[in-house]
């Protein structure tokens, strides 16, 4: 590329600022229209040239949100090379910005959670591509007052960017769209799993062609998800088989819609949005959230908190999951059992690694240390430790609660159930989604299906300290793609509570090994 970039950058404004999302209806790519950025990252400065606001589709619903934000650092227009990357080898990563699964704006560089940079910038400093994402969320409508976000509208969203890259792999000025490496946080972390677990499934192709997205694939080569809330049909019960004898909970789970204090009532404001559309909600960052009261569960509460304890084993048992040298991983009817054994060692093994590395773990009394070797632990203490976030149900809520119950609504209804049991349970007069749209949002209908390329390559992370979904459900999805022989670094970091991005120098070395 002859031209300098900051010469450029002028008329790059200028264009990119008269461009808007109905003259760019053809998916293509322009390398001209860009501007240069940088941002500060540890006193030094990242240099990147910026295409914004790229439309993903042809026929987008929401062009606040079917956007792509495109940085490139600027050694690759210098025929320069950064680490072991140059503008051809470069990976992609694909950070979504969702939480909740509320819409999530695409993303750019700076500060991220906590003030820590983002994945975005770290990812620029190391030499990598980034391709941020928008989604759209469960709270969105349009002028008629239609829902527009329900599922599964982010992840159809998802896979349109991706297919954008692909489409425009040889007009990009650099990256290699064979290695894109998805990541995100909770909600954000479940889309990511998502993404990497149902690569060209077909059954999202009406979707995608009503948006007008690329005809081209939208596998991944590799998945990072910190906290995943997935597998959602099946997180109330795996909550219960952990939580069910502790019958107080403390924490604030994302608002519904319209609710006390959801987003659309007086006085909520949620940071981030474009045009003031509320996205993130201020949930991830416990330190600066005002102490949740302590509540207790309801006696209905908790005998069904029992019942949906009950539930679990037979699902653990449908999944045949195995460890990684065979043994078969099972729960007995009251939810004993070699899976129960792995769990414990998870954790064992975290508390471990963090004494390993100097922590003071003298409060953790439920750990039973000998020499500085980890030699069991108290789990029901531990459990009693960390404490229940959610009361029952967690997910599905019997009175159409929740985030998620918002999550599978209908262009109509603001939330439905999405479980046998939160429908035979119901209060509110509510209604069951489609089984296929269920489907559409759970990673583990798709694992092993022969038609779907599943991403080889996995990094999961879940704190040991999370509480907003049981430990059993990130378990089981490293668990069912190990067992399809795919790469999984799975793990517990010690006293992590719910959260992502924490650990950025790992997680760019993980990448750095898994490219190489
Ligand atoms: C998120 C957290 C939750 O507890 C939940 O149920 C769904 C999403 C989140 O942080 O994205």
């Amino acid at each position: 590329m002859a031209l300098k970039p900051l010469a450029l950058s002028g008329l790059a404004l200028a264009l990119s600022a008269s461009l808007t999302a109905a003259e760019v209806p053809d998916l293509v790519f322009h390398p001209e229209i860009y501007t240069v950025q940088s941002a500060e990252l540890n006193g030094r400065t990242i240099r990147y040239r910026a295409y914004e606001g790229l439309v993903t589709v042809k026929h987008p619903v929401d062009t606040r949100y079917e956007t792509l934000n495109l940085f490139v650092p600027v050694e690759y227009f210098e025929g320069k090379s950064v680490g072991t990357y140059s503008a051809k080898s470069a990976p992609i990563l694909l950070p979504n910005s969702v939480g909740g699964y509320m819409p999530g704006p695409a993303g750019r560089p700076g500060p991220g959670f906590g003030g820590q940079p983002n994945a975005a910038l770290v990812a620029l400093s190391k030499g990598l591509v980034v391709a941020a994402p928008g989604a759209r969320g469960r709270t969105l409508t349009d002028a008629q007052g239609h829902y527009t976000g329900k599922a599964p509208a982010a992840i159809v969203d998802l896979k349109a960017a991706v297919r954008y890259l692909r489409f425009n792999a040889q007009r990009l000025p650099a990256g290699d769209t064979e290695k894109i490496i998805s990541n995100g946080t909770s909600a954000g972390g479940a889309l990511s799993a998502l993404l990497g677990a149902t690569g060209n499934a077909p059954e999202y192709e009406p979707y995608l062609q009503a948006l007008g997205a690329a005809e081209t694939r939208d596998d991944v080569f590799a998945v990072s998800a910190y906290c995943p809330i997935t597998d959602l049909d099946h997180a109330d019960m795996a909550y219960e088989w952990l939580f069910s004898d502790i019958h107080t909970y403390q924490g604030q789970r994302f608002p519904p819609m319209g609710g006390p204090g959801g987003p659309g009532a007086p006085g909520m404001a949620y940071p981030g949005g474009p045009d003031g559309v509320p996205s993130r909600p201020p949930l991830m960052d416990p330190a600066k959230m005002p102490p949740a009261p302590k509540q207790s569960m309801t006696a209905t509460q908790v005998r069904q908190a029992a019942e949906l304890k009950r539930l679990f084993p037979a699902y653990l048992n449908s999944l045949g999951l195995k460890d990684a040298q065979g043994h078969p991983l099972t729960l007995d009817a009251k939810g004993h059992g070699s899976f129960e054994v792995w769990i414990r060692a998870q954790v064992v093994a975290s508390a471990q690694r963090a004494l390993d590395q100097g922590q003071d773990l003298s409060k953790a009394t439920y750990l039973r240390i000998t020499r500085r070797k980890v030699t069991g632990i108290d789990f029901p203490a531990y459990l009693k430790a960390i404490g229940r976030m959610k009361a029952t149900s967690a997910f599905d809520g019997t009175d159409l609660g929740t985030g998620e119950n918002s999550l599978f609504g209908s262009a109509t209804l603001n939330a439905r159930h999405f479980t046998a049991y939160g429908q035979q349970h119901d209060t509110r007069g509510g209604t069951l989604a489609e089984a296929q749209v269920i489907a559409l949002m759970n990673p583990m209908a798709f694992i092993g299906k022969a038609e779907v390329q599943v991403s080889a390559h996995w990094r999961i992370r879940h704190g040991a300290a999370d509480r907003d979904t049981a430990s059993a459900v990130p378990s089981i999805l490293a668990l069912t793609l190990q067992q399809q022989g795919k790469e999984v670094d799975f793990s517990l970091p010690w006293g992590q509570g719910h959260g992502g991005d924490y650990d950025l120098d790992e997680l760019f070395a993980w990448v750095e090994k898994t490219c190489r």
